[in-house]
């Protein structure tokens, strides 16, 4: 049976385009040649089934639908955010929680396969270390990472893509939600009318899922 009220399906999967593309074309599927602003070198998804997965930014907008993805391909999912946010991380079946703001993720892991990096910019590069050798960092916001020649010593990928619209990927994404194997979660909702409410909202972050405009 399934837990969503009617009509909600159509506003989740209206909601999660940009950011459910995002997760899938980083995690699951390239699915397109487009050159690459961010690396000479095509972005590759790795495998996740039976991997330990790290997910920084973990209740955002890419990020909550990322650790469904990848629990959905068989990882072992750890998420990253402030507090707040645990029941919501753990209701959506991840593995471990950290608290980035009590401990350093990137101080208390290790070894792990790949760490997907949504908040990503300038400090990505810390999670080098978090990472076995022949590991990944995807970094969701690539710009200001500086550590291309300590990647290469620990051997761990560095790699980075700019989302691009799909619509078969769109379509497999709207049949995870269809069936209640990834679920879109709405952080506040508001009226066309009021999109600057809704900007305000964004900017002030901490954001646990994604923001839904309505037109009447
Ligand atoms: N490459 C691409 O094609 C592509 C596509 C889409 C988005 N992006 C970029 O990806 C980034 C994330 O987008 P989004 O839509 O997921 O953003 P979002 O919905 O605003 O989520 C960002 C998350 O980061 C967390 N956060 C804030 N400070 C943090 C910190 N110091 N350490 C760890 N987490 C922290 C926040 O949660 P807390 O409450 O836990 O702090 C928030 O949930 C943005 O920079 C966006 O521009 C890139």
């Amino acid at each position: 049976m399934s837990r969503k009220p009617a009509g909600i399906d159509h506003v989740h999967a209206a909601a999660a385009p940009m950011a459910g593309l995002t997760a899938w074309q980083y995690l699951i599927d390239l699915g397109h040649s487009e050159p690459n602003p961010f690396q000479a070198e095509k972005h590759r998804p790795v495998p996740l089934d039976g991997k330990s997965v790290l997910v920084n930014g973990a209740a955002g907008g890419v990020g909550h639908l990322a650790v469904q993805l990848a629990k959905w391909k068989g990882a072992h999912v750890i998420a990253v955010a402030s507090s707040k946010h645990e029941r919501f991380l753990r209701d959506l079946g991840v593995d471990e929680f950290i608290d980035y703001t009590k401990s350093a993720p990137e101080d208390v892991v290790r070894g792990v396969d790949l760490v997907l990096d949504t908040f990503g910019g300038p400090t990505t590069g810390r999670f080098l270390r978090t990472l076995k050798r022949g590991g990944a960092l995807f970094p969701v916001y690539p710009l200001g990472f500086s550590g291309a020649d300590e990647a290469a010593k620990l051997g761990v990928t560095v790699s980075a893509t700019q989302v691009r619209s799909n619509g078969s990927q769109l379509a497999e994404l709207g049949r995870l939600f269809e069936h209640d194997k990834v679920r879109v979660a709405i952080d506040s909702t508001f009226a066309l009318a009021d999109a600057q409410k809704a900007h305000e909202r964004a900017a002030r972050g901490r954001l646990q899922g994604k923001i839904v405009l309505t037109i009447a």
